[in-house]
């Protein structure tokens, strides 16, 4: 699986929902997980590998990989916090991003499996910003439009270079 960057249209496609978890989504999944590490990445959505699928796979240290297939997104708190992101789509930039502090999500896992989950810290960042990527949307979206103008030419200048 390769990674797309940010100059590919499909990263701004909303994702469709997957209709069986049978065992192509399962090998998926499972490659998804495979170019999330060589990526040395936290996290992964179906669009960054040019799949247009409602799936994203966060692994963190310490933790297992997690997979979240056709994901809702049941709450949000009211606190916010603003915690420096990156994306593998969007190599060698960072910036800091406000999000909800916690999350509550209901998704499928690659065995057909429901699960509800209630997650904060950088485990809930991780779940907004791939769930942003099911929905065509990136960090750099949000930040605000001078924020976003300086890492926008911060790019440009890159590609020219
Ligand atoms: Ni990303």
């Amino acid at each position: 699986m390769e990674i797309v960057t940010l100059e590919n249209e499909l990263l701004r496609q909303k994702a469709e929902p997957v209709k069986d978890i049978n065992s192509d989504i399962q090998k998926t999944v499972e490659e998804m997980i495979e170019a999330l590490h060589e990526g040395k990445g936290v996290g992964l959505a179906g669009p960054q590998v040019g799949l247009m699928k409602r799936i994203f796979v966060i692994h963190i240290e310490g933790d297992v990989p997690r997979v979240f297939i056709n994901p809702s997104i049941i709450g949000t708190s009211q606190e916010t916090v603003k915690f420096e992101e990156g994306c593998l789509s969007i190599p060698g930039i960072w910036a800091d991003v406000v999000r909800p502090r916690a999350v509550q999500v209901q998704a499928w896992n690659e065995k057909g499996r429901r699960f509800n989950m209630e997650a904060d810290g950088i485990l809930a960042r991780i779940i907004l910003h791939e769930y942003d990527h099911l929905e065509g949307v990136l960090f750099i979206d949000r930040l605000s439009v001078p924020k976003r103008n300086r890492v926008l030419a911060k790019i440009e200048k890159r590609q020219k270079a």
